[in-house]
């Protein structure tokens, strides 16, 4: 296993399934399409966060923390889902919440996230903006220092770029969840798509898959910033899970693969592939797929078949990773 060396807490309900898609794959007419149903990781309603926190929280628990603080958008499952895994653990949590995404109706502000955050209790704070990744994490630091001053041990989960990506250990675990699930059901598979965002997922399941020798492409779509940028965030944390794992060397800039032409007009804010992509996916699956992540990763996986990049034939695998309490901060979606 090569993420034995971390502590770890058990949060997550895994093996998550790998399922095939076959009435969107055959309604798209090119590959077959295999979810990995990373929405079902449960804790307080599922997502890719739950096997992030298991190392995060598996950190702090071995630091001696009694309290855990985060920050994240207002519709934030990461949040949601720390809160969740404090609560499991009997630990305190304070929250930040900022404001990155303008425009909304007041249904984003109150229903979905931000409900389940406030119904499990969670001490919650705001922060103006939105688009300031050191300035939120420094606020949740001074707030630590305060907590630390009254004689508490604060676990900070920060958001920025520069921290030891401990989350990415989580999807390294699923790297090898999902080699072992090809093997088993003989699947050849051409390629992983998935959302691109901190970077925590997409970092350590390139790691995985490369210190794995899995040949397996992993895309990323862009949900949160443009691919240049996005480029240089996967590939510094991608390097450094590799190292912490024991494969200094094993991740190079020919495996961070992007794409950000779902992005626009940006982070939180729909558009006509993503709306697309939710209502097929809902439609001929049953699937659930939010407007911020998942709906534009499908989007995106959606467009490289229509330009055959995936052709009839092949395997691929979208990686769900949750999102669906999102979904009802946007009622607008349907009439
Ligand atoms: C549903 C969902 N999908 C994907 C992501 C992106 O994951 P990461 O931040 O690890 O890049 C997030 C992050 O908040 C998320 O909530």
């Amino acid at each position: 296993m090569l993420t034995k060396n971390y502590p770890r807490v058990a949060l997550s309900h895994t093996p998550t399934p790998l399922e095939c898609l076959t009435n969107l794959s055959d309604h798209l007419g090119g590959p077959r399409i295999w979810a990995k149903r990373d929405d079902c990781t449960g804790l307080a309603m599922g997502g890719n966060k739950a096997r992030q926190l298991e190392f995060y929280i598996g950190d702090a628990v071995s630091k001696g923390a009694d309290t855990v603080l985060t920050t994240g958008a207002t519709q934030s499952n990461h949040v949601r889902m720390t809160v969740a895994a404090a609560r499991k653990l009997g630990l305190e949590v304070e929250v930040q919440l900022e404001k990155r995404v303008d425009g909304r109706q007041p249904a984003y502000y109150e229903s979905g996230n931000p409900f389940l955050i406030k119904l499990m209790g969670a001490k919650i704070h705001f922060y103006p903006e939105g688009e300031d990744e050191d300035g939120a994490d420094a606020a949740m630091d001074a707030r630590a220092d305060e907590l630390r001053a009254e004689g508490k041990k604060p676990y900070v989960i920060p958001l920025s770029g520069s921290h030891t990506p401990y989350g990415s250990l989580g999807y390294v675990k699923a790297a090898e969840e999902l080699v072992q699930q090809f093997a088993k059901q003989s699947l050849e598979i051409s390629g992983i798509a998935l959302a691109s965002g901190s970077a925590t997922t997409h970092a350590g399941l390139v790691a995985g898959m490369k210190a794995l020798d899995s040949g397996i492409p992993v895309y990323g779509l862009c949900i949160r910033r443009g691919q240049d940028a996005q480029r240089v965030r996967v590939l510094e944390k991608a390097q450094k899970v590799a190292e912490m794992i024991g494969h200094e060397g094993a991740v190079s800039d020919t495996d961070v693969l992007l794409d950000d032409s779902m992005l626009a007009p940006g982070y939180g804010q729909l558009n006509d592939n993503c709306l697309e992509a939710m209502k097929l996916a809902a439609f001929h699956e049953g699937i659930l797929l939010d407007p911020t992540y998942t709906g534009k990763s499908m989007a995106g996986l959606i467009d490289m078949i229509r330009k055959g990049r995936f052709t009839k034939g092949q395997d691929v695998v979208y990686l769900h990773t949750g999102g669906t309490p999102a979904l009802f901060g946007y009622p607008e979606l349907v009439e």
